[in-house]
């Protein structure tokens, strides 16, 4: 019989960054993606979330990095808990505590590692005993790419065509080749489009979403084969390939839009500088500004140096895999 904790329930999930994005949803209330993704989750940049289901709430709370969110910020957070009330067959509202830890103020945080943390403590709070498995469906329902956020290191986003068959799974969690990404915290100073929005206008209106589907396909199998072998060259080339082939979906969307910012473009062409060096790094971007590079761990502190030395010592960060999501009983 499920019972609901007579406690708080705490959850730890860290982001991740997907070397082959998802990028355009085929169902966009259950969040089913067009295609399979991959990613590497990461040890510096986490989330951590309590919740508890009460009787005596009259509304569900929810206090992010110790303020309470307005009923519009909360929104999604509360749609999220409605269906994890609907799974339990439950009513209580929730007191939800979360804080975001990534060493700097901008730009970092992630709704990957918050809906995880958020799928780990609120089904656990109400009585659930998920599976890793069904963990992760449940985070999809609350962001598309915290539904690798499950698993640690190596995790892939099989596609699945209903919300049985959307989930996560582990390819190598704890990877024994030394992988860093070194993060550029790239201040975005234009109006953000956020990636609901952008990958919906990509489906709806570019009209290379086609080819993407298809190039990211072959991505996918290529960078799983280069996880098997620890091909590192085969894992960033064809990374960065995928990240410009779903940036070439911005560019070609009805209204077209770029989430590059002068200093995006300045740090890519850096990254094919220190290749032009010998130094094996490629790079990758989300729905921002931010650079990510992809490198090995015995080069990491070089690579650091040499865009400090532009972007300034707090705008870049160095971190490794990370854990896969943790919940307390
Ligand atoms: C570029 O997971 O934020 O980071 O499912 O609408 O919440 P929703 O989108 P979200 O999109 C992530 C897009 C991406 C690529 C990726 O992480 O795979």
């Amino acid at each position: 019989m499920m019972v609901i904790a007579d406690h708080p329930i705490t959850a730890k999930a860290h982001t991740n960054i997907a070397l082959v994005k998802y990028w355009g949803k085929l169902d966009n209330q259950l969040i089913i993606p067009q295609n399979d993704s991959l990613s590497l989750t990461l040890d510096e940049f986490y989330t951590q979330t309590t919740v508890q289901f009460l009787p005596e709430l009259s509304a569900d709370e929810v206090i992010f990095d110790n303020e309470r969110l307005s009923e519009s910020a909360s929104k999604r957070v509360r749609t999220f808990l409605d269906h994890v009330r609907q799974l339990a067959g439950i009513n209580f509202h929730a007191r939800v505590i979360t804080k975001n830890f990534v060493p700097t103020a901008a730009g970092l945080a992630s709704s990957a590692s918050g809906f995880a943390a958020l799928a780990g403590a609120a089904s656990r709070a109400a009585g659930l005993n998920l599976n890793r498995r069904d963990l992760s469906r449940l985070a999809r329902r609350g962001s598309g790419s915290a539904t690798r956020s499950i698993f640690g290191g190596f995790a892939a986003w099989q596609q699945g065509q209903d919300d049985a068959t959307s989930y996560a799974y582990p390819i190598d969690e704890q990877p024994t080749w030394d992988i860093a990404v070194v993060a550029l915290v790239l201040n975005a100073k234009q109006k953000k489009i956020s990636s609901r929005v952008g990958m919906r206008l990509a489906v709806e209106t570019s009209p290379f979403y086609s080819a993407w589907i298809k190039a990211s396909q072959a991505d996918f199998e290529t960078v799983k084969t280069a996880i098997q072998n620890e091909d590192f060259e085969l894992l960033g080339h064809t990374s960065e390939q995928n990240a410009m082939r779903m940036h070439a979906l911005t560019l070609s969307s009805d209204p077209n839009f770029t989430y590059f910012n002068a200093d995006s473009i300045q740090a890519m062409n850096m990254v094919k500088e220190l290749r032009l060096q010998g130094i094996s790094c490629y790079f990758t971007m989300d729905a921002g500004p931010n650079v990510k590079i992809i490198c090995q761990g015995a080069d990491a502190e070089r690579i650091r140096c040499y865009f400090q030395s532009s972007f300034g010592q707090d705008q870049v960060l160095v971190t490794r895999s990370g854990t896969g999501i943790s919940i307390s009983n």
